[in-house]
């Protein structure tokens, strides 16, 4: 097949990775890309992946077979209704059913319309609404942007003068949201959807604080692991708990969706909390998760481009589910110095090779460059390290090693991720 990710951070490595592994012999071209992309597919120069003309032009006179679009920006921009009015098959959903992802209110009301279980929140437009709703649903506050903010545009804190404060930023540009505090362990699910038959992928969870022990701001991502073998205890067992939320989360939003008419078409994500009282949704997203997609993808035993061409050509109900090698996967991101507020980019990045030679790992780029000197990093999330192993204590001994060997001046990382499901 002739496919075209589009996107340029290290969940569209781990996507043009997993279509590569296939052996399938598929021809894989990627826009915009990173040095790391640019070395398993063919990138498109040029090509900006937010037009919804330039790229459907582009897939139509290529004769592309499937777009995979990566990040939810061109899905907002309308991207993947373009490419569907010319006929080529795309995964991602059109720019209305994103919107459960671009507005957080939108995807509100589509939780209520459709009786999903999520906690209870307030949409405030002035600093005295702000005010009220903090008092009403108490502490923690959680304090969010209504848009996209790439994961940093929310802030959980019992200190009241900072959510104000938080809410004050966001309030010059629209409504923010306040919502009532979940506890529990979180967890991220992928659904692959073709607007009416959803089928999971295997379950993930994602480290967003920037460092150890749950520290510091909110990030797009540190690291992931996948499975969640602490499911089982709850659940009995990884698919009773996949069951529950395909019945009581995905469906119903499926096929309301559905139902007015702006079928999902493309990765519903869900991330949620397990309460005390409930599996309980606190965002939805319109794409694969970052860096969740790493961990899950690793882990992928049939073939990636079967089911999302199935989905993308509304053929999901003939199509097999998807399965996963029992290896336990981990992932762990190296970060630019000052990431998430302010990363320093343009350093050089090296001990690459020696990282990627270590057994069962393999890297998905970020944020990376060619330089006359070498790679550099470009962004605050550089690359992912991803390594399986027989358990835990296996695929965190050699992520880190892995690590070990990459030098980039005054990164970090998280030395965490896992820890708690390794022995
Ligand atoms: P979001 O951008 O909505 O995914 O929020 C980012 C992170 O903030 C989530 O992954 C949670 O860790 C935390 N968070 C967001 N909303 C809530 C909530 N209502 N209760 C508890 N934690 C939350
Ligand atoms: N890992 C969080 C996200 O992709 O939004």
């Amino acid at each position: 097949m002739k496919i075209l990710v589009l996107g340029s951070g290290a969940r569209e490595h781990a996507i043009i990775l997993a279509l590569a592994a296939e052996g399938a012999g598929h021809d894989l071209l990627a826009a915009p890309g990173n040095a790391g992309i640019a070395r398993d597919a063919e990138i498109v120069p040029g090509l900006d992946q937010n037009d919804p003309v330039a790229v459907t032009e582009f897939a139509g006179s290529a004769n592309v077979d499937l777009v995979i679009v990566g990040p939810e920006a061109p899905l907002i921009a309308g991207v993947a209704d373009a490419l569907r009015e010319r006929g080529i098959p795309v995964f991602g959903p059109g720019k209305v059913a994103a919107q459960l992802e671009g507005s957080k209110a939108f995807a509100k009301r589509v939780m209520d319309e459709a009786g999903v279980p999520t906690g209870r929140a307030v949409r405030a437009r002035s600093r005295a609404e702000v005010e009220t709703a903090l008092d009403e649903l108490g502490t923690p506050h959680v304090v969010k942007a209504d848009g996209l903010a790439a994961g940093k545009g929310v802030i959980v804190t019992d200190d009241r003068e900072a959510a104000l404060a938080h809410a004050d930023t966001y309030l010059s540009s629209g409504p923010v949201l306040i919502e009532e505090f979940l506890a529990g362990p979180e967890v991220s699910l992928f659904f692959v959807s073709d607007g009416d038959t959803v089928r999971a992928l295997s379950p993930a969870q994602d480290y967003k604080r920037a460092y150890d022990g749950d520290a510091g701001p909110n990030t797009g991502g540190m690291g992931a692991y996948s499975p969640l073998p602490w499911l089982a205890d709850r659940f009995g067992s990884e698919a009773g708990f996949v069951a529950e939320v395909t019945r009581d989360v995905a469906e119903p939003v499926i096929r309301h969706l559905d139902a007015e008419g702006t079928p999902f078409i493309g990765l519903l994500y869900a991330g949620l909390i397990l309460t005390e009282s409930g599996i309980k949704v606190i965002e939805f997203n319109a794409r694969f998760g970052d860096p969740e997609t790493q961990v899950v993808l690793a882990r992928l035993t049939s073939p990636l481009s079967e089911l999302l061409m199935a989905a993308a050509s509304g053929r999901l109900e003939s199509e097999p589910d998807p399965t996963f090698s029992d290896d336990a996967a981990v992932t762990v991101v190296l970060a630019s110095e000052g990431y998430p507020d302010n990363p320093v980019t343009g350093r050089a990045l090296t001990g690459l090779d020696a990282a990627a030679s270590v057994e069962s790992v393999h890297l998905a780029h970020a944020a990376t460059a060619e330089s006359v000197d070498g790679l550099v990093a470009t962004g605050g999330r550089v690359l992912n390290v991803v390594a399986r192993g027989a358990d835990f204590t296996e695929a965190r001994d050699r992520a880190y090693r892995a690590l070990a060997e990459i030098s980039l001046e005054g990164s970090h990382h998280r030395t965490d991720i896992a820890a708690r499901v390794a022995d």
